[in-house]
């Protein structure tokens, strides 16, 4: 019997995302062996800190017969095809979000994993967050009664210098969008894995606050849920000086909201949680706190570790990560056409 300890993990991809990852293998008991990045001063840098080996080309590195794991931290048009030759050398897969930037290369990305028969984890670490869960389950068991209202608002500031600080980022050839794409996601998943799907969407974007990109840096939508719900996203990364993420759920027996991942409000016709229960879900989140940000990232990669070891589907597989990419570029194609657009309904991209 297999155990955490014997599960050997590789980075590809040494930048701003790598350490939440480094982190999280090593403090769930597993083994971070080697790093690539193919910028030689940043996987030397990686792999001191690690005490790992490191290389400038992941094909040589996932050669090695003692990596079972790789975690593709790249910019995020990358990963696909990233993700296709290390499944082909049968190694399990953790990707960061957006797990790619096109439906097509998702499709191909999961195709290969399975023929591979390898685990896709795709990276969404705010659905293990306590608040999270604890709304998810309040919402299957109908604390909320019948859902009518879901709303998403991602109000973050990015400034001109992070957009110019990557040459990828901001982009639609490599970053894929913008203010969704990179930095909406997380919210846009967490509302239809709470709302369920979505039926229909009409949107509007814009590049109103930022100069050299031509991603959106401010979206709006109105959606119809498969429940008949209704709902919005609005999301900008121009929002000074950066405020919060926020889910607020709504049922015609209770409201939740969850504020920078912690459950700031849950009122149902059944129970009013008070201020200090609210406080003990939210405190286990560790959300926005810098010495524990990769809280969510630790979890996710623990349900990794765990679906190998019992040879189960990780909770956010393939298919689930192809969920908020579907709804972002749905949204993309209505902001283009003026049309009410089906996520689920395979949209024509560039
Ligand atoms: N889950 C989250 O909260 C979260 C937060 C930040 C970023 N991300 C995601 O993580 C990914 C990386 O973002 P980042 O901010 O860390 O980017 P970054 O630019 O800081 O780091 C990316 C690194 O990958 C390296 N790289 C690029 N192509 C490579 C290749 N072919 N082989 C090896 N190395 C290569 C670059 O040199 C760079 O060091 C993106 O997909 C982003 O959306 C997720």
């Amino acid at each position: 019997m297999k155990h955490e300890k014997d599960l050997r993990f590789a980075i590809i991809g040494c930048g701003a995302i790598s350490d939440n990852h480094a982190l999280s293998i090593i403090e769930n008991g597993s083994k971070l062996v080697a790093c690539c990045d193919n910028v030689e001063i940043n996987a030397i840098g990686f792999a001191e800190k690690y005490d790992i080996d490191w290389y400038t080309d992941y094909k040589e590195m996932i050669k090695r017969n003692d990596i079972d794991v790789v975690c593709i931290c790249t910019p995020s048009g990358t990963h696909a095809d990233i993700s296709m030759e290390v499944s082909r050398y049968k190694k399990h897969i953790v990707v960061e979000k957006p797990m790619d930037i096109t439906l097509e290369q998702a499709d191909r990305m999961i195709n290969a994993c399975n023929e591979n028969n390898v685990k896709l984890s795709v990276i969404s670490q705010h659905r293990f967050d306590d608040s999270t869960m604890f709304l998810k389950k309040a919402v299957e068991e109908g604390q909320l009664g019948k859902l009518i209202l879901g709303d998403a608002a991602i109000k973050w500031y990015r400034s001109q210098e992070y957009y110019d600080s990557g040459e990828w980022r901001g982009t639609w050839e490599i970053d894929g969008g913008g203010a969704l794409m990179n930095q909406g996601i997380h919210t846009i998943d967490l509302l239809q894995y709470i709302m369920g799907g979505i039926e229909s969407l009409t949107a509007n974007i814009g590049t109103l606050g930022h100069a050299r990109i031509n991603v959106e840096d401010v979206a709006t939508v109105t959606i119809r849920f498969k429940n008949g719900a209704l709902g919005t996203i609005v999301g900008t990364t121009c929002a000074y000086p950066g405020l919060s993420a926020r889910l607020e759920i709504h049922g015609n027996e209770g409201t939740a909201i969850i504020d920078n991942d912690q459950l700031t409000y849950f009122h149902t016709k059944e129970k009013l949680v008070d201020q200090m229960k609210l406080n003990s879900v939210s405190k286990k989140t560790g959300g926005t706190s810098p010495e524990i940000n990769y809280f969510g990232h630790k979890k996710q990669i623990k349900d990794m570790i765990e679906a190998i070891l019992n040879d189960r589907e990780p909770l956010v597989n393939g298919e689930e990560g192809k969920k908020p990419l579907e709804i972002i570029l749905a949204i993309y194609s209505s902001a283009k056409t003026g049309e009410t657009v089906n996520p689920s309904q395979k949209v024509e991209q560039e």
